[in-house]
């Protein structure tokens, strides 16, 4: 299980808390390969009572079919309306507004603008997608996904302003499942998770959906008769990375399978489907909720004795 813990959320809440009285709607971008694991459930913690607008990014890299699927799902929610984009998107813009302005029918025009905030976790899109809401006009953006930027505050229309989130929106790994689709996607630091662990998932994740694309990538006759280590170690061989004497790096080709899943080159391809997530969800709430239930439970004289010897879970 990955874990990983980029720093404290107080002053981002804190800053999200406080501009949110001013907000009609809250945009959160999602990464349509996996738009579970991309969500955050701070955000959605402290925007319960707003209009939303997900926005399935990065689009052109997810499987169409479940992008429709969360599409549905998501616009099934209260007060929710969703989108799918890409960096390829000619007029984001139009769609954004109109979007939002469907979610707040009640403002517009100069005296009651429509005022939005965008928010996603770092990789999503977020600086991209601003820059080509600004179109011509340049925007600022961080050299590197998740460099904090200065906060922005940009008119999109006359009557319609969009403030980019006040802190970074880290990605919190309740789940996880969501913990391996982000790490593969690069949603989470690189320095937070075994490649090869990784790799191993991802590829255990996509084969049952995916497995002709797999096999073409990698010039596989039988991908049944592999364990998913048979196959990253095709992956190695396929991708030239063999150590002296012919044996596979597994490092090497964990990397490999990682990049070519980043970059497309197994296709159009999405993590999970909503009910897949919405089983990974419960299971892990359940498994938080007994260790909650165990750490607060009175101590049995075979718990202390557990305790005494090192043995009690650690929750
Ligand atoms: P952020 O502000 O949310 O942190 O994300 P940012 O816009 O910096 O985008 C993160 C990466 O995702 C960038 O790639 C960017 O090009 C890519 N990206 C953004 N939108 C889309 C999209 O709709 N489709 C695809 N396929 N990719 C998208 P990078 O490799 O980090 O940088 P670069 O090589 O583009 O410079």
């Amino acid at each position: 299980m990955i874990q990983w813990f980029p720093g404290h959320m107080h002053s981002t809440r804190k800053a999200i808390a406080e501009r949110l009285p001013e907000i009609d709607a809250v945009i959160e971008l999602l990464d349509a390969r996996l738009p579970g694991s991309s969500a955050n459930p701070l955000l959605a913690e402290l925007t319960a009572a707003k209009p939303k607008l997900k926005i399935l990014n990065k689009q052109d890299l997810a499987d169409p079919a479940l992008t429709t699927l969360w599409l549905d799902h998501l616009r099934a929610q209260a007060q929710t309306q969703a989108l799918a984009l890409d960096a390829g998107e000619a007029a984001p813009a139009q769609k954004l507004i109109a979007a939002c302005r469907a979610l707040v029918p009640g403002r517009g025009g100069m005296v009651k603008p429509v005022r939005v905030m965008i928010c996603g976790i770092p990789n999503v899109g977020k600086s991209t997608l601003i820059n080509s809401l600004l179109g011509k006009r340049s925007a600022k953006t961080g050299d590197e996904p998740g460099i904090t930027k200065t906060e922005q505050r940009l008119a999109l229309a006359s009557d319609f302003i969009l403030f980019d989130t006040p802190g970074m929106l880290w990605p919190r790994l309740v789940v996880p499942e969501g913990g391996e689709h982000l790490a593969a996607s690069g949603g989470i630091g690189r320095n937070a998770y075994d490649d090869v662990e990784v790799a191993l998932a991802l590829l255990a994740r996509v084969r049952p959906r995916y497995a002709d694309r797999l096999a073409a990538r990698y010039k596989l006759a039988d991908l049944a008769a592999d364990s998913d280590e048979g196959l990253l170690s095709a992956v190695g061989r396929q991708r030239g990375g063999l150590l002296p004497g012919g044996r596979v790096n597994m490092q090497k080709a964990a990397e490999m399978a990682i990049h070519d899943f980043r970059s497309g080159a197994w296709g159009r391809i999405t993590l999970e489907t909503p009910d897949e997530f919405g089983q990974w969800r419960a299971a892990a709430e359940a498994a938080d909720a007994q260790r909650q239930a165990r750490r607060k439970a009175p101590k049995t004289p075979q718990r202390q004795q557990d305790a005494a010897k090192g043995d009690t879970p650690a929750g």
